[in-house]
């Protein structure tokens, strides 16, 4: 007999669903960016030009997205702590015309899957206008975005094509690590020096790959607690905070239940009236600083009801943790922690038999303002 196969089918790999198939590439994505970013000692190699240009910046301005600009939020973090340079982090929808007030050597960085998005190229136009210099980070070589920027730096993710981000996420936290650690040895930041960045990425790949190759895990969970709710939250502080706002982007997205991503202790300032009887929570705790302070708005959740589920790095678990991730250090954090979060989004979505690559009213690269 003829065995039929689509050319789509193909490209699938043997995944029923392109995302799936993008959060696999993850290990893949972070040992190539190491290879194409890092020498063999571990040095960036970054143009220099470009860190040149950024060096001489008194403070960075992030525009994005999405999830791109939760992946900004994890940046902030990191050119702050390895570069030691004020970093801010804004919505391109609403910079663009409520624009932010400079300092006097202001760089931007325009992070962008696609590089097509409307809403952060009017941001950029401003910039060229102000003749404030900007760098893009993208997934697509030739982007309008990559094209007006001054500088670019490619992600190197290959074509994601499931319109919910996964892989040019973590890319995208990759790379800004990486140009964090090049502006920091140039800018003499010891935090930068002593970075042990290309053993970092090593780390990630190979949690990431764990933490794939025992996605039936996730399954589990997310058929449990997450398939028959109709809402749920995501916790964390510091880091965390930022991967709970991108874990409830992908979770509501692909799966249609309402979603909330919070810095772990502001719930209990409003929301925690929400919680119910099984409502599901999802705890990110990554911060050895925080990490007693979570436990503790865990506590108040769970006796108002809520079905708690934790992500918790190794050094910082307990026996009745439900995830567990490697060990890496707490500025890579986002790579490890967002792994669950997406496997969770995914099964739900699949779970409840919707088109997990195409949400209903959303598009890959939005291309209006
Ligand atoms: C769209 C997509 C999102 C994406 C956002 C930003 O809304 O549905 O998944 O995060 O655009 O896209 P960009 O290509 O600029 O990263």
């Amino acid at each position: 007999y003829v065995l039929h196969m689509d050319a789509n089918a193909a490209s699938k790999g043997g995944y029923e669903f392109y995302m799936l198939k993008e959060i696999d590439e993850q290990p893949a994505v972070m040992r190539r960016l190491s290879q194409d970013y890092l020498d063999e000692d571990g040095e960036p190699t970054v143009d220099p030009k470009i860190v040149n240009a950024i060096s001489k910046a008194d403070h960075l301005y992030i525009f994005a997205a999405g999830t791109s600009y939760h992946a900004g939020l994890v940046g902030k973090a990191l050119f702050e702590n390895f570069a030691n340079i004020p970093t801010e982090v804004g919505y391109a929808s609403e910079a663009g015309y409520h624009f932010p007030m400079m300092s006097k050597h202001p760089f931007f960085i325009f992070l962008t899957q696609s590089g097509e998005t409307a809403d952060s190229r009017v941001v950029l136009q401003q910039a060229i206008k102000r003749h404030i210099p900007s760098l893009t980070m993208t997934n697509v070589e030739g982007s309008t975005l990559s094209r007006e920027a001054d500088y670019t730096m490619l992600l190197n993710a290959g074509p994601e094509i499931a319109v919910a981000s996964t892989k040019a996420y973590t890319a995208q936290i990759a790379l800004q690590a990486i140009l964090a650690k090049a502006l920091g040895e140039k800018l003499n930041v010891k935090a930068a020096k002593d970075f042990q960045l290309k053993h970092e990425l090593a780390i990630a790949a190979e949690g990431m790959q764990q933490i794939v190759d025992g996605k039936e895990k996730m399954e589990k969970i997310s058929k449990k607690y997450l398939v028959p709710s109709r809402n749920a939250f995501y916790i964390g502080r510091g880091i965390d905070h930022a991967v709970a706002l991108e874990g409830a982007l992908k979770l509501k997205e692909v799966s249609y239940i309402q979603t909330e991503g919070f810095a772990a202790a502001e719930l209990k300032h409003g929301t925690i009236s929400l919680i119910e009887k099984g409502t599901p929570v999802i705890a990110l705790i990554n911060d050895p600083v925080t990490a007693d302070l979570t436990r503790g708005n865990i506590e108040e959740v769970a006796s108002r009801g809520a079905s708690v589920i934790t992500i918790v790095s190794k050094k910082l678990a307990n026996k009745n943790d439900d995830i567990v991730l490697p060990n890496i250090d707490y500025y890579l954090s986002p790579l490890l922690t967002v792994v669950p979060a997406q496997l969770l989004a995914y099964y739900a979505s699949k779970d409840k038999g919707l088109d997990v690559d195409k949400p209903r009213n959303l598009a890959k690269s939005v291309t209006v303002e």
